[in-house]
């Protein structure tokens, strides 16, 4: 027999009690039990705004605004060197500039520092260490901070020496490419890359604040400019078909860099993904289902498989690509669909094949190398139709070998 005393009161200690199971025989080991659920409340500021280091422009204060003793705090900022480099270190004087004018609204910024941007920030710990380094010689305390302006790459790998430095330090994202801006920097993830494997290393912490600039895009090349649209596909095929025929319609203008087309879709994409995070109830991805990661179990294997040439961006809209074409040889999914999906990547200038594909058979361990990082069984999310996403937990290896053929 077993005593089984469930309760969902909070105790005199604030702890919630989910279940004490009493086994009948336990008297022997006298085993007592105090599983707790345990409860967080965090404060996700995510805002979008133009020119956020024009002292004019209150957006960059208004992120501190809520720390009254602001004033007594310190901030390191960390700069993607790819940024730094478009601006020809402008970027660095703007932001120290925006400090200054700030004032005591402000944290006092102590150091501004360039570390390598794209995914080599994420080979090794370098940049981790850095920020510790930083850390601990700034005296930065738990409520200071750590600002790191750049691409999705080196978000992750700052955002990661913040997290493990005094177990969190605030940090300040604003991300300078429009991957970051509608996906990366939402999220509550951060890591690196470890035995040639995608963010092994990692923590989850939620950002103090998220400041996108759509000033910051202006100096990206165009590969990279579009690569980040392949996020926005991907999120509207899942969530929202009235902003995936928004992407169809305005597709050829956000490929020629039109920002009345483009800093829309890049805002819908971000609130998107922001309220699947903070919403969909399971923001430290303890489920095995991750309906975030459509496409993503080839496009993390591509990247590795290519050495990480293909970027992450180039490398979704390919995975998209192969489990539409997947889907729709499984009968789920209609040609005419289908056909959409494929001439909105193509109008975007995403990439539409790859020769890596060829290589099936390797493309295909990424399946579960996938499953191990979620945990638990394989489950990958396939599509019905746009807005219908659903998930699977197995795949048919001779017809991902065809779609892959075809993609090759
Ligand atoms: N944490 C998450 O939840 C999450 C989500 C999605 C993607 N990611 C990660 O994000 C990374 C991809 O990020 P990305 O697509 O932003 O690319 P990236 O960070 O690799 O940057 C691409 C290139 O652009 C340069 N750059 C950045 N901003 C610039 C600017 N404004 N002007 C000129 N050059 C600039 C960088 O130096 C780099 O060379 C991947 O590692 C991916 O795994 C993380
Ligand atoms: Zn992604």
């Amino acid at each position: 027999m077993t005593t089984l005393c469930a309760s969902t009161n909070a105790t005199a200690h604030g702890l919630r009690e989910i279940q004490h199971v009493q086994p009948a025989d336990s008297s022997h080991f006298q085993t007592t039990n105090f599983d707790s659920e345990v409860r967080l409340g965090f404060a996700h500021r995510v805002r979008f705004t133009r020119d956020a280091f024009d002292p004019a422009n209150p957006a960059l204060r208004e992120v501190f605004a809520g720390d009254r003793d602001i004033a007594t705090r310190r901030a390191v900022a960390f700069i993607d060197a790819g940024l730094m480099q478009a601006t020809d270190a402008e970027i660095a004087e703007r932001l120290r500039a925006a400090f200054v004018a700030g004032g005591r609204a402000m944290p006092q910024l102590v150091e501004i520092v360039a570390v390598p941007g794209g995914e080599s920030a994420k080979e090794n710990h370098e940049i981790p260490d850095i920020v510790l380094q930083l850390v601990n010689h700034h005296r930065i305390c738990r409520k200071s901070f750590v600002i790191a302006i750049g691409g999705g790459a080196m978000l992750d790998a700052v955002g990661y020496g913040a997290a493990i430095s005094h177990r969190g330090v605030r940090l300040v994202r604003m991300p300078s490419t429009v991957l970051a801006q509608d996906d990366a920097a939402m999220g509550v993830k951060n890591g690196i890359n470890r035995f040639g494997k995608k963010n092994f290393v990692g923590a989850f912490a939620v950002p103090y604040a998220v400041l996108c600039d759509e000033r910051l895009l202006e100096t990206l090349p165009d590969a990279v400019y579009r690569a980040g649209f392949s996020e926005a596909v991907k999120i509207a095929l899942l969530k929202d078909p009235a902003f995936f025929e928004c992407l169809e319609r305005d597709a050829a203008r956000i490929a020629a860099r039109d920002g009345a087309a483009a800093n829309p879709a890049i805002r819908r994409s971000a609130e998107l993904h922001l309220r699947h995070i903070v919403d969909g109830g399971d923001p430290f991805e303890a489920n095995e289902a991750r309906p975030l990661d459509f496409g993503h179990w080839a496009a993390h294997r591509l990247e590795s498989m290519s050495a990480f040439k293909v970027s992450h961006g180039d490398a979704v809209a390919l995975g998209l690509l192969l489990d539409c074409r997947y889907s729709n040889l499984k009968g789920w999914l209609s040609d005419a669909d289908h056909a959409r999906i494929r001439a909105v990547i193509a109008a975007l200038g995403l990439p539409m094949r790859h020769p890596l594909f060829a290589d099936h058979a390797a493309l295909l361990a990424g399946a579960d190398e996938f499953r191990e990082h979620l945990g638990g069984k394989l489950t990958v999310t396939m599509l019905r139709g746009v807005g219908q996403g659903f998930e699977v937990h197995e795949l048919d290896h001779a017809l991902v070998r065809q779609a892959a053929l075809e993609l090759a």
